[in-house]
């Protein structure tokens, strides 16, 4: 928790806010037509820049190799960044988590709620990944430390994937350099196709799949999607009403949708049936979503004529030899079949993704650090207030984490009321709520006053003012 030390500002500190006239708020979201209002604040071009206190005194610690993008982006605020290229173990974890107030990680670092009870002054985590798991992001809730991650960066990355492998699969690439790398030699043009006037049928037209619409178009492709959600088609692809009415007309099919408890085995002997003779399948989605033991059999049929799977139900945790039937039964039939594509999980593997990452969840850290907005948390409400301009000197930010309880913003209101509330902002998420309000005409007394009150009510999680 943020001590009152930490948020207390020094009259120094208010006067120079008046040199600040950058603002860290570009608007980090992917563009999508699932976005919300929120995620579309457009930061003002005399945007005033908060500051909860000194920026010297904010500690990040940076542990995985955090790309160089994200660690660049939170020096240039001036913060104490100390970088580790590996994830540390728990007892030294503990040891260092209790002194900062940003923490960055990814994917090996595991923050329980034994790790977090120890982060004192810890406001905010950033996960340099996709994946949240490894967070406990209850406890962190509850005790008002926001989590940030990235789960959009790596999409063109994945439709680049998916887009090479259409042609790979129509030209059985895999299987001929397969045979030139065992020495033989087989040129073949039986059951070999260009893409140009094929259609790709594309399940989920979220990030991915409309990024992937795109590019099929410019190759040549007629794109069709469903999508449970009703969504504006990009280029000249249509959205088809029941998922039987693409398969029954893809040349190509491609899964992107999420893993959930409707999209397990969605695409199982069913949906093989319904599929096209000699049409291709692609699942870089989640390895839950193709019953596999099916695929393989609609395979070895002769109904799809090629498939490329980059995710599986079961994934080991690291490289190595692991990709056999103790993993997952059918292993060995799966890789006995030809014109099958089979890549370790990938999809988002670029170099591209992981500077993407670095900056989407440093600016987010940033974001929140020095402005209190939660867009993109996923343990918190998403809350966010247009930022306060340089012609509002004598303004301040109240943020108040705090329980989900009845009353709570009558009595905040009582103490924030005395001031001049030009905005204000409330959400909550389960038992966690999140209220940020402007406040003009307010000195360094005020907000020092205005902080031990907030402070005081029994409802409180964490207060920070930022001015
Ligand atoms: N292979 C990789 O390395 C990799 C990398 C990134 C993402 N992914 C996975 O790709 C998938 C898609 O990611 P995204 O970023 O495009 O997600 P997204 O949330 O942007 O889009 C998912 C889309 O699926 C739709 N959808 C949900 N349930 C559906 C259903 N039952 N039928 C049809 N449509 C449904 C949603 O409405 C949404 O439009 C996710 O499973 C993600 O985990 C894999």
């Amino acid at each position: 928790m943020t001590s009152a030390q930490d948020i207390r500002p020094r009259k120094d500190e208010l006067a120079a806010q008046a040199l600040y006239s950058t603002s860290p708020n570009a608007s980090f979201h992917s563009p999508s037509s699932h976005g919300s209002a929120l995620t579309r604040t457009i930061p003002l071009p005399n945007a005033k820049h908060l500051k909860p206190f000194a920026t010297e005194d904010i500690k990040v610690l940076l542990l995985e190799n955090v790309n160089q993008t994200g660690r660049d982006i939170l020096s240039q605020q001036g913060y104490q960044v100390e970088f580790l290229k590996s994830s540390l173990p728990e007892d030294q974890l503990i040891e260092k988590i209790r002194d900062v107030h940003v923490i960055g990680i990814r994917s090996k670092t595991k923050l329980s709620a034994r790790v977090l009870k120890e982060a004192k002054n810890l406001i905010v985590i950033g996960c340099f990944c996709i994946g949240t798991n490894q967070v406990d992001l209850q406890y962190a809730a509850d005790h008002g430390i926001a989590v940030f991650n990235s789960p959009f960066s790596n999409s063109r990355s994945v439709a680049e994937l998916v887009i090479a492998e259409i042609i790979v699969l129509a030209r059985q690439l895999g299987d001929r350099s397969n045979e030139m790398h065992n020495g033989t030699w087989n040129k073949v043009s039986n059951g070999c196709w260009e893409i140009r006037g094929k259609t790709l049928g594309i399940i989920g037209y979220g990030h991915i799949g409309a990024q992937l619409s795109v590019l099929a178009e410019s190759m040549g492709l007629s794109v069709i999607f469903y999508d449970v959600v009703n969504l504006m088609a990009l280029g000249s692809a249509r959205q088809v009403e029941t998922m039987e009415a693409l398969l029954g007309e893809a040349d190509f099919v491609t899964c992107h949708v999420p893993e959930l408890a409707e999209t397990k085995g969605m695409i199982g002997p069913k949906q093989f049936e319904q599929m096209k003779k000699g049409s291709y399948l692609i699942n870089a989605s989640r390895g839950t979503v193709v019953d596999i033991p099916a695929l393989i059999d609609a395979m070895r049929s002769g109904k799809i004529a090629g498939a490329a799977l980059d995710v599986y139900p079961n994934e080991p945790a690291g490289n190595g030899d692991y990709f056999n039937n103790d993993l997952n039964t059918w292993g060995a039939d799966l890789r006995s079949l030809k014109n099958l594509i089979l890549t370790p999980h990938i999809g988002g593997s670029t170099e591209e993704a992981q500077s993407a990452i670095g900056v989407e969840v440093a600016q987010a850290l940033t974001r929140y650090v020095n402005e209190g907005t939660t867009l993109g948390a996923v343990n918190l409400p998403e809350v966010a207030l247009r930022s306060l301009t340089m012609d509002e000197p004598d303004h301040a930010r109240v943020i108040y984490i705090h329980q989900n309880i009845p009353g709570v913003l009558r009595k905040v209101n009582e103490i924030i009321g005395d001031h001049n509330v030009d905005k204000q902002m409330t959400d909550s998420r389960g038992d966690v709520a999140y209220l940020m309000a402007d406040i003009s005409n307010v000195n360094t007394t005020h907000i020092r006053d205005l902080y031990t009150s907030l402070e005081s009510l029994p409802s409180r999680i964490q207060t920070r003012i930022l001015y």
